[in-house]
């Protein structure tokens, strides 16, 4: 009955917080001055880097950023372009492809804005037209068929972009591409996609700087970006973004609080402040899950203590579990081989500790691969997810406990 009758109040009362994948928040803590050093960027047509990287750990807020940027580049004028990268677009062609619609959506808007169909018909020829219509202007150009190089493809393409920029009014091109760290280059499958990207762009900036990239994803892209060309520390800004500092963390979990008739009292705030370490997804995700458990407008520290075991269990499910599982039997001793050593760990240390496991080069690459782990520094190694190690302590001890895995 109770339960019953605490579980309909708590529908009735608001829940303001946004744990998700890309889900904007209800609000943005700790990013202002990045913002504005964005909006600085775009009104510089020469700036010193033309392009930018977005990097940090997952769940650090990247992708929510990324969106902000595409919002305010629109609104200063820009067109924007958000594409989010997958395991296909490592092969080379298969990335040049992608890179040309867009480019090809791009120059339509340019030429609806310049009225132009003419730039459409001289920008095309370069952009593989195959994929998109452009029904009203019923003009069919030829195919390209011979299979271009898959750099030279990229650059032709934005080249024909910034042609058809030139002839509008409009500021400048924003390509923003999500999870581009799963773009590094492997030698021994020949796949080249990120040296392709720079050589790309490389060349189309070469004259002007009005098409440009911002590149977002797990701290290995900037690895990646300084295997791949050696220039590529001239063509990008390295942003880097993490846990928010602890007044930016009171502010993303009070500001949405406020006016929304529910309040946690001040201990409680600090509390979760703490445990979160200040990591946007988790500080969202402890306040939405004592929004929906609590059935009263006012939570408490107490009411947490008295739910924290579910919460990490909870918690444990929806952001640690399936990866942890993914890992497989090898890479899942690395990684609690990690968490004993408090997580940082050097390549030299993780082999001698697991002298018993062959390829643990390998092992670790794999992890690398699959986002789980990224290289700080050459030579070390760290978790690319935040509070990993809590999570395996508290899986070490679970299974200890149940005698399972
Ligand atoms: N500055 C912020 N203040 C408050 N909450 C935020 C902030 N940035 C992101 N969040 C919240 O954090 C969660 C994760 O955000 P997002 O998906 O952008 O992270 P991410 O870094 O892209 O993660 P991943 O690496 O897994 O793709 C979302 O629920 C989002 O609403
Ligand atoms: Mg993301």
């Amino acid at each position: 009955m109770t339960d019953f009758h605490s579980k309909a109040r708590t529908e009735l009362l608001a829940n303001p917080f946004r744990p998700g994948n890309g889900v904007a928040p209800p609000y943005l803590a700790g990013r202002d001055a990045m913002l504005e050093e964005f909006e600085r960027y775009l009104g510089e047509s020469h700036p010193l880097h033309a392009n930018w990287t977005l990097t940090g750990i997952r769940g650090t807020g990247k992708t929510v950023l990324l969106g902000e940027f595409a919002t305010r580049g629109e609104r200063a004028g820009w067109l924007c372009l958000g594409r989010e990268l997958g395991d296909r677009h490592r092969d080379d062609a298969r990335l040049a492809d992608a890179i040309a619609d867009d480019c090809a959506a791009l120059i339509r808007r340019c030429s609806s804005l310049a009225g132009l169909g003419e730039v459409i018909e001289r920008a095309w020829q370069y952009v593989r037209p195959r994929r998109l219509s452009v029904g009203e202007l019923g003009y069919e150009p030829a195919y390209e068929t011979e299979s271009r190089d898959a750099a030279e493809a990229i650059g032709a393409a934005l080249v024909a972009l910034g042609d058809a920029l030139a002839q509008t009014d409009v500021p400048g091109v924003l390509l923003l591409y999500d999870e581009a760290h799963l773009l590094g280059d492997d030698r021994r499958l020949e796949r080249y996609p990120l040296s392709s990207l720079l050589a790309g762009f490389g060349q189309a900036q070469r004259t002007s700087s009005r098409v440009r990239l911002v590149l977002c994803g797990l701290p290995t892209l900037s690895l990646n970006l300084k295997r791949a060309r050696t220039y590529a520390e001239r063509m990008f800004r390295h942003v880097v973004i993490g846990q928010l500092e602890p007044r930016d963390a009171w502010d993303a979990l009070g500001i949405p609080l406020s006016g929304s008739g529910r309040a946690f009292e001040l201990p409680l705030v600090g509390e979760i402040v703490d445990r979160t370490g200040g990591y946007p997804y988790f500080l969202q995700f402890f306040g939405g899950f004592l929004c929906s458990r609590v059935g009263r407008a006012d939570v408490a520290l107490t009411d947490y203590l008295a739910l924290e075991s579910s919460l990490l269990h909870e918690l444990d499910l929806a952001f640690f579990e399936d990866r942890y599982l993914v890992a497989g039997t090898a890479g899942q001793r690395v990684l609690d081989a990690m968490a004993r050593a408090g997580g940082r760990l050097s390549a030299l240390s993780l082999r001698r500790t697991l002298a018993d496991l062959p390829n643990v080069d390998v092992v670790v690459r794999r992890l690398v691969d699959r986002g789980l782990v990224y290289r700080p520094t050459r030579g070390t190694y760290d978790f690319a997810l935040p509070l990993f190690g809590s999570y395996l302590r508290r899986r070490a001890e679970l299974t200890e406990l149940t005698g399972r895995r």
